[in-house]
């Protein structure tokens, strides 16, 4: 992708501890050792900065979303690719992202991983105490996730890492002519 032409954003959905963190630093460091700018959203860590006035109810979530879709697209507008990584947990939320991005520079990257195995991942135990009723509004537990109608990718969360980066580089190289 040459400078000039105009940034993306890649926007990765899924449960938590479903591997959507993991997968945009690796996305970003194949993007940066590409010579291409690259800033990753992080839901987790926004939610500790920008975003931390923020509940987990639905009306909440939205907020952080609209907000953080904000962000991607300043940063898009300046020739920067954003990959944002959020539970973005209804069709409605990913789509007021979708409307603020536009269709065409939004690349929905849908993270498969049951609930088994994102419960059996999760090093801060959150689904253990989500069930405990110690967490209220956990997603998948006492909140909802759709799965998205149409994303642009979907990955199985059990593939390896490699495997599901090649995915995505893959879609990239045909859709927007990346050189990666
Ligand atoms: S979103 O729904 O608003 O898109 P976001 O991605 O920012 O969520 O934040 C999710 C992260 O917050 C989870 O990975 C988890 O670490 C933490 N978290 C804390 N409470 C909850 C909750 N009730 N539901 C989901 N995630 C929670």
């Amino acid at each position: 992708m040459k400078n000039k032409q105009k940034a993306i954003t890649i926007w990765i959905t899924g449960l938590s501890a479903s591997g959507k963190s993991t997968l945009a630093k690796s996305i970003k460091k194949v993007l940066s050792s590409n010579r291409i700018n690259t800033v990753v959203l992080d839901g987790d860590h926004l939610r500790k900065t920008v975003n931390k006035d923020l509940s987990f109810s639905i009306e909440d979530r939205k907020e952080n979303n609209r907000r953080i879709a904000e962000i991607a697209r300043i940063m898009n507008d300046e020739g920067i690719n954003v990959i944002c990584a959020l539970i973005s947990p209804t069709n409605e939320i990913r789509n007021i992202a979708t409307e603020i991005i536009g269709q065409d520079n939004l690349v929905l990257t849908y993270v498969n991983t049951s609930i088994e195995i994102c419960e059996s991942r999760d090093q801060k135990y959150l689904y253990k105490k989500a069930k405990q009723g110690n967490i209220s509004n956990f997603t998948g537990i006492s909140s909802v996730y759709e799965v998205p109608k149409f994303p642009d990718i979907t990955l199985n969360g059990e593939n390896s890492l490699l495997e599901n980066l090649n995915e995505v580089t893959t879609f990239l190289n045909l859709k927007y002519q990346f050189n990666l």
